[in-house]
């Protein structure tokens, strides 16, 4: 969603402005602006639509500055307009904000009778006029963002600047993702350290409650108390290779294709370990997950499938109950808390908001063994979670996500494994053996991959398609559903997904030929009776998409293609099957045109409810 990205240098920070805001398009936006200091002048450029548009527009303005804020927004308070767009101006302080807050009617009611004048319908402008009212009133510029903030309600994480101080940026979050980037004399603020990885790897997260004093030579940071705080510095690890497309024409096809790598690199604590062990879970883990009655697995999107494919493994190999619930739901019902589950969030980006406030919900209610499974290191989530365990899908940029499931996968398979080691319910030889299917997985989802030429064929069918129905049994009923949301992602094709076994209560009357049916039907105990439920598409006249192993019999004919993965990987075959319906939904949408990394209205990270 918005992206933040600020710079204070010797240098012209227009291209750092830009170039950072290039690199947070992915998070998803609708407009984007730049504001720099120039003399004693705040200039701003705001445009809807793609940053490119922004900056030509910049670039025709001349636009040169040692000083600048900058923001994609992606509209919550406000529709998709310029005036609505950031950074948001009040009497030469400038500031862009993620976020959103709450108590903004009554601001700019309290605001508007102090004379403020307001341009746009955005909760952000409110922020502005508030921090400019403190600063009339005599403060400088950090103490009149810590006074405004103290007022506000709500999610923010933002960046100050003001024609009266050009000698520094101010940043101030609670809720929402706050960096400041420490350089040679130059430093930066950025939502996402991808904005900033190519001046500096050296980044401070900042605290819920903290503001941010940066100059060019220095960064002073205070807690919400206003007291002066040491904060760690960290050393990113973001690549800059992961964040370049290199010879892909999509970053979703260049994640799809980057699984056998980030499914090995997810599985080398593993395997460097030779066992499944409390220890991959962080310190003191073995006292959390030892006496787990049961498991509570709250995500949204795509984590969420990750979950509910984890549900048949920890209950057939942990053998406790694991429920699973979308954390948007979660968070606002009347759970019933048994303090001896373990709450398990799964979450990419590690920020989504409705994930999160289901954590703290969970915690409200009495869960102290909290574990998150995320892919972006120190972000909010694991943050607030007692245990973590990091997937290494790389950074993910296409809004669709590809390899952040499927090692979200294995770490859930390695969370179960652990879990069933701990209660003395895996024995020696099955450890051995799912050590051994870890060890091949990457080598197996290679294989599934080099099937893309025949689903490239079957994709061109699929383009002129209004619906698709996905089926699955079992453990891979959530990658039909898996398979159904990336179809209607980024193709806009309408799909559903249903357990098989469930297609004659009610999905089997849409069944007629202009419907293709995907079929996900390894060689489990499932098959012969997916096979059945085949056969009652095929009665009603339904073309079939098949995806099989290589070992189960299955007659093709006009009426059912096949499409089989060279064997079946056993317990892992979920994380195998979850491929070809990724490059299905992917090449579908080519055969479309469209957008395939920024599909219309969605964002990758979802900061507001
Ligand atoms: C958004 C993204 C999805 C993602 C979901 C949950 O909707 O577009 O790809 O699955 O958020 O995100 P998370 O970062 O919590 O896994």
């Amino acid at each position: 969603m918005c992206g933040i990205v600020g710079a204070i240098a010797d240098r012209d920070v227009v291209p750092v402005l830009i170039d950072g805001l290039k690199r947070l398009e992915y998070r998803g936006y609708d407009s984007a602006g730049i504001a720099v200091v120039d003399g004693d002048d705040v200039r701003r450029v705001r445009r809807t639509g793609r940053v490119a548009e922004m900056e030509a527009a910049a670039a025709q303005e001349g636009f040169n500055a040692t000083l600048g804020i900058g923001h994609t927004r992606w509209a919550t308070h406000g529709g998709v307009t310029e005036t609505n767009a950031h950074p948001h101006v009040s009497h030469g302080v400038a500031l862009v904000h993620n976020g959103i807050i709450e108590n903004h009617e009554q601001q700019r009611e309290k605001l508007r009778a102090m004379g403020y004048e307001f341009e746009s319908q955005t909760d952000t402008e409110v922020i502005a006029h508030l921090i400019h009212s403190f600063l009339a009133q005599g403060a400088d510029l950090l103490s009149a963002v810590q006074q405004a903030v103290r007022e506000l309600h709500g999610a923010y994480a933002l960046a100050v600047v003001s024609r009266k101080e050009p000698g520094r940026m101010i940043a101030a979050r609670m809720g929402c993702p706050l960096l400041v980037g420490l350089g040679d004399g130059e430093n930066f603020v950025a939502s996402d350290v991808s904005a900033i990885v190519q001046a500096t790897r050296r980044v401070i997260f900042l605290e819920e409650g903290d503001t941010a004093d940066v100059t060019r030579a220095s960064v002073a940071v205070y807690d919400g108390n206003g007291e002066a705080v040491q904060r760690d510095v960290h050393i990113s690890d973001v690549s800059l290779a992961s964040l370049e497309l290199g010879p892909y024409r999509h970053f979703m096809q260049k994640e799809i294709h980057e699984q056998p790598r980030a499914v090995g690199d997810t599985i080398e604590a593993v395997m460097d370990n030779g066992a499944f062990s409390a220890s991959l879970f962080g310190e003191g883990a073995a006292d959390v997950l030892r006496d787990v009655e049961g498991v509570q697995i709250l995500a949204c999107g795509t984590s969420y499938y990750a979950g509910l494919t984890a549900r048949y493994w920890i209950e057939s190999i942990a053998k406790i109950p694991c429920s699973v619930e979308i954390a948007s739901e979660y968070r606002y019902r009347d759970a019933v808390a048994n303090p001896k589950n373990l709450v398990v969030t799964i979450s990419q980006s590690g920020e989504t908001l409705d994930t999160m406030e289901a954590l703290k919900y969970a915690k409200s209610l009495g869960h102290a063994k909290t574990l998150s499974i995320c892919n972006v290191p120190e972000s909010a989530i694991p943050r607030a979670s007692r245990l973590v365990y990091y997937t290494r899908a790389g950074a993910e940029i296409g809004v669709a996500s590809t390899k952040a499931f499927t090692t979200q996968l294995v770490a859930l398979f390695t969370l179960t494994c652990t879990i069933a080691k701990l209660r003395g319910v895996l024995d020696d030889a099955t450890e051995a053996s799912y050590l051994d299917a870890l060890r091949q997985l990457p080598g197996s989802v290679q294989h599934a991959l080099n099937l893309e030429p025949q689903i490239v064929a079957w994709s061109e069918r699929f383009a002129p398609k209004q619906h698709a129905l996905f089926l699955g049994r079992g453990v891979h009923y959530p990658i039909a559903l898996e398979g159904a949301l990336k179809l209607k992602e980024i193709s806009y094709i309408h799909a559903e997904a249903y357990p098989a076994g469930e297609l004659k209560h009610g999905p089997l009357a849409l069944v007629d030929e202009a419907m293709p049916v995907v079929v996900i039907a390894p060689n489990d105990a499932l098959l012969e009776k997916v096979k059945s439920n085949i056969q009652e598409v095929r009665a009603r006249g339904g073309e079939m998409f098949v995806f099989a192993d290589a070992d189960s019999q299955f007659g093709e004919s006009e009426q059912v293609h096949v499409i089989r993965t060279p064997r079946h990987v056993g317990v892992l075959s979920p994380i195998v099957h979850a491929i070809p319906v990724q490059l299905l939904a992917y090449h579908a949408a080519l055969a479309r045109g469209t957008d395939v990394d920024k599909p219309r209205n969605l964002a990758k990270s979802v900061t507001v409810e």
